[in-house]
């Protein structure tokens, strides 16, 4: 038996990408450096020693990668800018070369009728700002805004779809709370410093966007878990809460102008003397700025369980039995369903967007040149699966990007993790199409995709 799950014809089918992973061209053409050089080229930083300093070279091939999204019938492709190509030094003097690449970039997929989504900020802040201060520096928010000015006087004519910022909570809780990413703090100051200046340089940097683009939408990437407890135990409920506080909440709350949730401000008081003393009036209305959509990047769910607590009941929930991706994250895709509901009828965006979405395995090609990542196709599949019935139960969703149009440099875990639909072969730079992408192109031809 095979259902058909089908989707409007205007839906926005895309694949998502990300400056530090995938140009390489890392000191070309005037760019400045950026924290994610400085922490990749840090021995110990990143599995193997690797770094982005190459990646897939998409910024001399990317006239190739753009005819391969064409032959996948992408409509949009989500990528982002490089701040240090635009200010090689954060803010001031421009680099005209940096600029000409994005220009270059979406005209050449305009051309190929595939609309530009480009996000401005996924993590690859120029060094000069880190040492002014970074992220938990207002200055650093100010910055964002010159920036985010430059960029769309520039592309704001033929973009039409702006990203501020991916995963905020990823900037600040991994790279100034357990230091994984750059630019490697462990400090809880800098990690609430840094969630504000994050929102408050997305609320400033909406209106620019909006005046030197006109009719465009705007909205950020945001990568909300649904949280759910291990147990029934009382402990376990209590770490639900937290961890959907600072996961989820701490992020949506001020967004959605509620401001910053009461039980995460004191628990960061309480536990590391953090205090949100750094928000200044006008703050919080300005992050709550209107958008046009919420992206959602999702891979899995959270299952919290207090571990430390004596006497806490066994989980009540095992995810031993399920099938893991090779990040070792679990694939359950009914938890994507849960929380787009969540979040719509919590929150009601004007629209919600799924701006990432896919998994880590590496199956590669065989003699024939054949990848056959079944795996990937079907964890695509069943969260596509999820997306629709949130649709049908009222959700206002519009667009789906995979996460990744081809494999690239997974941060921390280097070249270890394959999320891409197309194969790269490091060495050689070569693409070739997985099952996975194929099986994309068709469900795009098709407006949807027979679910065995
Ligand atoms: C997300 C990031 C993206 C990629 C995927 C696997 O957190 O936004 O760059 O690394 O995870």
């Amino acid at each position: 038996m095979t259902k058909q799950v089908t989707f409007p014809h205007d839906f926005i089918w895309g694949a998502a990408t990300a400056a530090y992973q995938i140009e390489g061209a890392w000191d070309q053409d005037g760019k400045g450096e950026s924290i994610w050089d400085r922490f990749s080229h840090t021995p110990g930083k990143v599995l193997n020693g690797e770094n982005g300093d190459v990646a897939c070279d998409h910024y001399h091939r990317w006239q190739d990668d753009l005819d391969l999204m064409a032959a996948l019938n992408l409509r949009a492709y989500r990528f982002s800018i490089a701040w240090p190509r635009i200010l090689p030094a954060g803010r001031g003097q421009v680099n005209p070369a940096g600029l000409d690449f994005y220009d270059r970039l979406v005209d050449g997929l305009l051309a190929r009728g595939i609309r530009p989504f480009a996000t401005l900020y996924h993590w690859d802040l120029p060094q000069a700002l880190e040492d002014a201060g970074g992220w938990p520096a207002r200055s650093t928010a100010e910055a964002f805004v010159e920036y985010a000015d430059v960029v769309s006087r520039r592309l704001g004519d033929r973009v039409q779809d702006w990203i501020t910022h991916n995963e905020p909570f990823c900037t600040a809780f991994l790279g100034h709370m357990i230091g994984v990413h750059a630019p490697g703090h462990n400090d809880a100051a800098k990690t609430a410093r840094t969630v504000h200046h994050l929102l408050l340089s997305h609320g400033w940097a909406v209106p620019v966007l909006r005046a030197n683009s006109p009719g465009a939408r705007v909205g950020l990437a945001l990568n909300p878990n649904e949280v759910v407890p291990a147990s029934a135990s009382q402990v376990d409920l209590r770490a639900a809460a937290r961890e959907d506080g600072i996961r989820n909440r701490l992020f949506l709350d001020p967004l959605y102008h509620r401001g910053y949730p009461a039980d995460v401000v004191e628990r960061l008081d309480v536990e590391y003397g953090v205090r949100f003393d750094f928000v200044q009036p006008g703050d919080m209305d300005a992050i709550a700025v209107p958008t046009d959509f919420m992206g959602v990047n999702y891979y899995n769910r959270t299952i919290a369980r207090d571990e430390e607590a004596p006497n806490n009941l066994p989980p009540a929930i095992t995810v031993e039995g399920n099938e893991h991706t090779e990040m070792g994250w679990e694939v359950y895709p009914p938890g994507f369903y849960n929380l787009l509901c969540r979040l719509h009828f919590d929150y009601r965006p004007a629209s919600m967007i799924i701006t990432e979405n896919g998994a880590s395995y590496s199956d590669g090609p065989d003699a024939a040149g054949r990848s056959a990542d079944q795996r990937r196709l079907n964890y695509i599949r069943d969260h596509l699966a999820e997306v629709r019935r949130a649709m049908d139960a009222g959700v206002p969703l519009n667009g789906y990007f995979t996460w990744s149009l081809m494999d690239n440099f997974e941060w921390a875990f280097g070249y270890s993790q394959r999320f891409g639909m197309v194969w790269v072969d490091y060495a050689t730079q070569q693409r070739l199409l997985k099952d996975s992408a194929l099986w994309y192109r068709d469900l795009i031809a098709n407006d949807g995709f027979a679910l065995p």
